[in-house]
């Protein structure tokens, strides 16, 4: 059997050759000033994806790392924190908060649907001011990404830090850390950015900066201050995923030689085919509203006559696609269609080709070539 695997997850996402090439180059010793010239490059494209002037460190860890040391450095126990929740990714946030002693007052949207600034607004009215908002950009649970410029315009005049979780965006989506008003943006490597688990990357502002001085809450590996002091030499406080890091200049080398409103535009015409495909299936979309779909993962429930496991297990079993299933509530329920980093329009005329057939195979009443012509179209 050819074996031939067809990756959908929304994380981890397919490797390009090209990165998978500069991270089997040879070791080389992370003190050395080779590795503080290659660093300090790096951070610079990094900047330029963030759209950022504001500080901005690479991490060894996976994104939750970076969500952790966001939370590490700004928050102390005692300290009021508004987390705002459109699905899993929120929750998690909220949970790292209240890990460190935060006492955290939850606003929680329905699943599949965006924040809502009115409500945030009657929050704050009612029981703020926080001293920090989390806020996830784009929530990869449900294929919902929420308006962070809106949410960061109406903090901007406060003391109030905003962190937010773009994880499963930054590098596929516009996001204007610095318009945005976001003191400490968060990602991950392996979605957008097209390299292996491993990284995680945080901007700081300014703003930030001040709270970070005066937090007396603990930290060790997460310590933003350690990442400072080391980062004036280029350096890392720890020893960095050296071969990561290689791979991580490769991949933003990629992004900013198409650049970056091309690849802006791509991973809105594949979430706008990945969503036609599934609605002309007869299959229903999380996010309904167009206006907040996410442009890096589209979930879907299969519906009442298919159950998601049978269909992702033949999917998988079958034609050696992988799609992602539903998290936390919607485990079981749900199947995700991960299209970011390195992943093409064909690739989405792909997915929906082999959902298609899946569901044939199942008994489902489709019509072959339905989902992909619909795909198709719009993307003529
Ligand atoms: C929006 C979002 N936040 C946080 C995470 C957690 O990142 P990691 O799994 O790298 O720790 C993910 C991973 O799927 C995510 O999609």
């Amino acid at each position: 059997m050819l074996n031939k695997q067809y990756l959908y997850t929304p994380g981890p996402t397919p490797v390009p050759p090209q990165v998978a090439a500069a991270m089997s180059q040879p070791m080389i010793g992370h003190r050395s000033q080779d590795f503080a010239q290659f660093h300090g490059e790096i951070v610079g494209k990094a900047k330029q994806v963030f759209q950022t002037t504001n500080d901005l460190f690479v991490l060894t860890s996976s994104g939750t790392g970076g969500l952790e040391t966001a939370i590490a450095n700004t928050v102390s126990p005692g300290d009021r924190v508004l987390a705002l929740i459109t699905g899993n990714f929120g929750e998690r946030f909220a949970k790292i908060a209240a890990a460190y002693g935060a006492e955290v007052t939850k606003v929680e949207f329905p699943w599949g649907t965006a924040l809502d600034m009115e409500q945030v607004v009657q929050t704050w009215d009612e029981e703020g001011p926080f001293k920090v908002v989390l806020a996830t950009h784009n929530e990869t649970s449900t294929g919902v990404t929420n308006d962070i410029a809106a949410l960061g315009s109406f903090l901007a005049d406060t003391d109030t830090l905003l962190l937010v979780d773009a994880v499963s965006s930054m590098g596929a989506m516009d996001i204007r850390t610095d318009e945005w008003h976001v003191d400490l943006m968060v990602t991950g490597s392996q979605k957008a950015l097209m390299l292996p688990p491993g990284l995680a990357l945080v901007s700081v502002s300014p703003k930030a900066w001040q709270t970070i001085e005066a937090n007396s809450g603990v930290r060790f590996y997460f310590s933003l201050l350690d990442a400072r002091k080391s980062f004036a030499n280029n350096n890392t406080p720890w020893t960095p995923a050296v071969s990561l890091f290689y791979g991580l200049d490769a991949a933003l080398d990629l992004i900013l030689s198409e650049g970056l409103p091309q690849v802006f535009q791509r991973h809105a015409r594949m979430a706008a085919a990945a969503r036609a495909g599934v609605r002309a299936l007869g299959m229903q979309l999380l996010a309904a509203d167009d206006a907040i779909a996410s442009h890096t993962v589209t979930a879907f429930l299969p519906g009442p006559e298919t159950a998601a496991g049978d269909l992702s297990k033949l999917l998988k079993g079958e034609m050696g696609v992988t799609f992602a299933g539903g998290q936390g509530k919607l485990k079981g329920k749900l199947l995700r269609i991960g299209h970011m980093g390195w992943c093409s329009e064909l690739d989405v005329i792909t997915a929906i080709a082999a959902l298609e057939m899946a569901l044939h195979k199942l008994g489902a009443d489709v019509e072959l070539g339905a989902g992909v012509r619909a795909a198709q179209q719009a993307l003529l």
